[in-house]
């Protein structure tokens, strides 16, 4: 065994030389966003102590200079012998969900999962008082095999499946015993879990559920069986009571989930007299627009820029990110998450740094930055026009399909009441940037962050009988932009940022 020193999360590991360094820093919250393939550059490691040969891939993506500086791609390497590295991501921010609401009460208990494509968060429930018990949240054991949805479907269709499937099914089931012991161990109650209730977009419903996931990656994208899944322990191979039934909750189309059908009734718009609208700006970004008459969805390739990958240096909502960009007598700053060095950019810190070029006319409306190459940030971080390309990107694509959902009822944005931003980029989100890089153009008095809606929805759930799931889910449309004929002409007209600024 040898040892292999962790910092700044100061660990210390004994691994067997030769183990890939991969199987040794995943289960320690390390990523890797391209799974491990040398093409993204987002598992980077620096040696501190020890030798990592430079290897072909990192000659093509790492610069001479982080090279000399030792940074090295974790993924291309084995554990070599004694080794010290510093460790370019680490720290999480999974978004948990603490919001009261009203229900009527039931016996037992009650676990909610919200099952995202790269963090899982849930919760236990007493659902005679609605307490939440215990919560556990961690990172998507998947995200080993890719960090995005499309490289997880590739994955798939080149014979993972059942790998992710067990993945999946592992590491909820582990988190649903460790719930129930923490809940024995400091509450000292024994009541009888009853459900599992379980929400996801339609990868991950595809994949714990065991469905063909090969429709998914060609067009039209229909889900093969979309429906509620019903499970007991004993099939998933769960070490939980006999009798306690685990549910996944219906799809609502190609690329829009359960998640989305509970951030629907977590935001009441099912319900609603007045129109309103959820957005969940992820990895695809998905629209909601409705009231309790009729309900339209739909999902925009946006790309995961505003979760700060394909950025040049994009990072997750972690330590060393810049998170906000302010602009004070013409000089651009930037917040660093946990202070110290600036390392990269997350995407709430992107659509800052965005408004901010825009503001001091370095980028103009068409997106073009004006003189430099380049924006400095904070410390070595920059923003660069490709970076602006793919927020343009992924701004113009949200933005039309609010504007065409809207279209569809005869209104215009302006007209809707209320807009609920879900995830935690709803949450952190600058609500003024959004409106500088016209991502967000109605009035934002209407603008609400509605946080972790998919979990709040699943604990819903847990009060009601799973068949209204299933009618809610039925009255949502599902409309593919693409068959909109003024899609590409607004989505054109969006890329663009507003003039005045
Ligand atoms: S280069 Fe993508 S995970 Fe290593």
């Amino acid at each position: 065994m040898a040892t292999l020193k962790l910092s700044p999360a100061d660990l210390q590991l004994d691994v067997a030389p030769g183990t890939p360094l991969q199987d040794v820093l995943f289960p320690q919250g390390v990523e890797f966003p391209c799974g491990g393939r040398g093409h993204c550059k987002g598992c980077r490691v620096k040696v501190l102590k020890g030798q990592l040969p430079v290897g072909e891939d990192e000659k093509i993506l790492l610069t001479p200079g982080e090279r000399e500086s030792g940074w090295r791609l974790a993924c291309r390497h084995s554990m070599p012998g004694e080794l010290e590295l510093e460790l370019a991501q680490w720290e999480a921010a999974i978004l948990s969900d603490q919001t009261a609401f009203a229900f009527t009460p039931r016996a037992g208990l009650g676990i909610a999962m919200d099952l995202g494509s790269t963090t899982i968060a849930a919760q236990l429930l007493d659902l005679t008082t609605g307490n939440v018990l215990a919560v556990q949240t961690m990172l998507n054991a998947q995200a080993r095999h890719g960090g995005d949805i499309m490289s997880r479907v590739e994955f798939a269709l080149h014979g993972g499946q059942m790998e992710l499937q067990r993945l999946v099914r592992e590491q909820l089931g582990e988190m649903a015993s460790r719930l129930l012991k923490a809940n024995l161990k400091f509450k000292q109650q024994n009541s009888k879990l009853n459900r599992v209730v379980i929400v996801g977009n339609t990868v991950m419903h595809h994949l714990f559920c065991g469905v063909n996931i090969a429709p998914m990656a060609a067009h039209p994208f229909q889900p093969q069986q979309p429906g509620r899944c019903k499970f007991s322990p004993g099939e998933l191979g769960w070490d939980l009571p006999d009798g306690v039934v685990v549910e996944f909750l219906p799809c609502l189309g190609g690329f829009v989930g359960s998640d989305i059908l509970a951030g629907i009734v977590a935001c009441g718009l099912h319900a609603s007299h007045e129109l309103m609208a959820l957005m969940d700006l992820g990895t695809n970004g998905e629209v909601v627009v409705g009231n309790r008459e009729k309900i339209l969805c739909t999902s925009t390739a946006a790309g995961p820029a505003f979760e700060g990958a394909r950025i040049s240096q994009g990072m997750r909502a972690a330590t060393g990110a810049i998170s906000e960009v302010t602009v004070e007598a013409g000089l651009i700053s930037g917040r660093v998450l946990g202070g110290g060095e600036a390392r990269g950019l997350c995407g709430s810190g992107l659509v800052d740094a965005v408004a901010a070029g825009l503001e001091l006319n370095w980028i103009q409306p068409n997106g073009h930055m004006a003189n430099r190459g380049e924006m400095p940030l904070a410390g070595p971080v920059c923003l660069r026009p490709r970076d602006v390309r793919e927020l343009q990107l992924a701004k113009g694509a949200i933005a039309a399909g609010l504007k065409i959902l809207a279209k569809q009822f005869g209104i215009t944005i302006h007209d809707l009441k209320k807009v609920h931003l879900a995830g935690a980029f709803g949450n952190y989100i600058s609500r003024a940037s959004a409106k500088k890089i016209g991502l967000l153009r109605m009035p934002l008095a209407n603008v609400v962050p509605a946080g972790n809606t998919a979990l709040l929805g699943a604990k819903f759930a847990l009060f009601e009988d799973a068949e209204k799931w299933d009618a809610i889910a039925q009255r949502v449309q599902h409309i593919s932009l693409n068959d909109d004929e003024s899609f590409q002409d607004i989505y054109a007209e969006e890329m663009g940022f507003p003039a005045a600024v």
